[in-house]
């Protein structure tokens, strides 16, 4: 039962000191509101490692948080209205909204706070909901596979958790006498709430950040929350477990942006929701020839129901989904049944089946099974036999199997890639959903300086660089958490 925790400074957070951004947030903050903020809620970004696509399918995932996030200042007041403001004013107009806020009937940034603010509501109590003034501000890149969204959403879902609850706990009172951490707890370890637990606040998140437009697996909001620092994270799901993953000493792992945004929400229709519909779909076409009485939900089910492994599945597929794209009217025959039955209790299916007339179910299975065979091996060779070069052909694999079974990379990626792999990469592929975005590389430390040339190029005279963000590694964070201002010079 672990909550999400209220640390006391910086330094518990970052490897590097990041007190100016808190202190600047703090200053807009005042500037804006004419009153210091009580307490800031700060959520990561992540880099996912491996297993793309592959949440969603039920199987696990490989991300790690980064030092990058989204940073809400808060105060309480009395009244019955959130003020929502932004650091970056004229890129993201503020808004007011009652405590009960509907979602948007537009989609922009605010989507995302609602989103986070509903996912905790329902827990607390009518009476004890308040008005609070609101300061946002985030560096995780956006757009760019690196998980701004999920950040934020978890962010607002923690700053509204915290804002109305009753103060910080100490965890240790709190711990059953059995647990594991209450013998060698801090005296001041102190969560935000007990009211949740960062695995249910996962699953909220992702609920309701489903709302906003994407059906998401649950990997961006369970890495945000519930991230080690040190360690990246094998993620399960159903019920979300996680297992620290120790990251191999002497190599880095460097994010580069493509520059082509990858605006999932605007082109969910025709890709994000697309390929979770694809993936449905081939679960049942695989059901229907195995005279399943049913249709399981997933892949992975499906997997489970026939008791075969990765490679009997890529058979299985191999053998009975032809390569050949299949038309609505194809599929409808084949079920004998129009395709919305199939898939309906999918979030925006019948947006997917009015935007699209043909599916790849068979080129969607294929990368779903290698990919999640993939990231058990990264994760096993993570944790014996650091085998850098393996690790660097898995992720090589995986993008691979991205570009073409999936079909999600970019003309952009492509190059970036290409230059990481001529500056001495290891490994490297595309991170998060792809169509866009940033890549992830793999490389030795004594290559960086030849890597980071390479790449470098692509940058150059490239119009669309407005700051040093579109290169950088960085270590693996921890999870959300709240920070108590008043341990802030300019607080008292
Ligand atoms: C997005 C989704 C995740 C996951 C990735 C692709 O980030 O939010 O759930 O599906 O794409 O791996």
């Amino acid at each position: 039962m672990d909550f999400v925790e209220v640390v006391e400074s910086i330094r518990e957070i970052y490897d590097q000191d990041q007190t100016p951004k808190y202190d600047m947030i703090a200053q807009r903050f005042f500037q804006e509101y004419n009153e210091w903020p009580e307490f800031f809620a700060r959520a990561p970004g992540r880099v996912n490692l491996i297993g793309e696509h592959i949440d969603y399918s039920g199987y696990p995932v490989l991300p790690m948080a980064l030092d990058r996030d989204t940073v809400i200042a808060v105060r309480r007041i009395t009244g019955q209205t959130v003020h929502l403001k932004n650091v970056q004013r004229s890129k993201f107009p503020e808004a007011s909204f009652t405590l009960d806020p509907k979602f948007p009937e537009e989609h922009s940034w605010i989507s995302y706070f609602v989103a986070g603010y509903r996912s905790v509501l329902e827990k607390i109590p009518e009476e004890q909901r308040t008005g609070m003034l609101i300061m946002v501000d985030g560096d995780v890149p956006i757009a760019s596979g690196l998980s701004s969204s999920a950040s934020f959403t978890v962010c607002s879902a923690l700053a509204t958790l915290y804002a109305n609850s009753s103060g910080k706990i100490s965890y240790k009172e709190h711990l059953p006498e059995d647990h594991p951490k209450s013998k060698n707890i801090l005296e001041d370890y102190y969560v935000a709430s007990t009211r949740i637990t960062k695995i249910q606040l996962s699953e909220l998140t992702t609920r309701f950040e489903r709302m906003v437009g994407m059906a998401c697996g649950g990997m961006d909001q369970a890495i945000s929350i519930l991230a080690e620092q040190g360690t990246a994270s094998f993620i399960e799901f159903n019920p979300i477990r996680l297992d620290p993953v120790p990251l191999p000493s002497g190599l880095t792992f460097v994010i580069a942006n493509s520059l082509t945004p990858s605006a999932k929400v605007l082109t969910v229709a025709t890709r994000y929701n697309k390929r979770v519909v694809e993936c449905r779909l081939a679960v049942a076409l695989i059901a229907k020839h195995f005279n399943m009485p049913s249709i399981p939900k997933t892949l992975k089910e499906v997997q489970e129901e026939l008791g075969r492994n990765f490679d009997e599945m890529i058979l299985v597929v191999t053998e009975n989904i032809p390569e050949e794209e299949y038309t609505t009217a194809q599929l409808e025959e084949i079920f004998g049944t129009i395709l919305i039955n199939v898939v309906k209790d999918i979030q925006f299916a019948d947006v997917v089946l009015n935007n699209n007339t043909s599916y790849r179910p068979r080129q969607r299975a294929l990368h779903v099974y290698s990919e999640s065979k993939r990231v058990y091996e990264f994760r096993e060779i993570c944790s014996n036999s650091k085998d850098g070069e393996r690790l660097g052909q898995l992720m090589t694999e995986s993008h691979l199997s991205c570009r073409d079974l999936y079909e999600c990379s970019s003309e952009q990626l492509e190059i970036l890639i290409g230059l990481a792999m001529e500056g001495g990469a290891l490994g490297s592929r595309l991170t998060g959903a792809g169509w866009g975005g940033c890549c992830i590389s793999l490389v030795r430390n004594e290559q960086l300086p030849e890597l980071y040339a390479k790449m470098l190029k692509f940058y150059e005279n490239n119009p669309l660089v407005t700051d040093d963000n579109v290169i950088f590694s960085t270590l693996p964070c921890r999870g959300a958490c709240i920070l108590e201002s008043k341990y802030f010079t300019w607080a008292d």
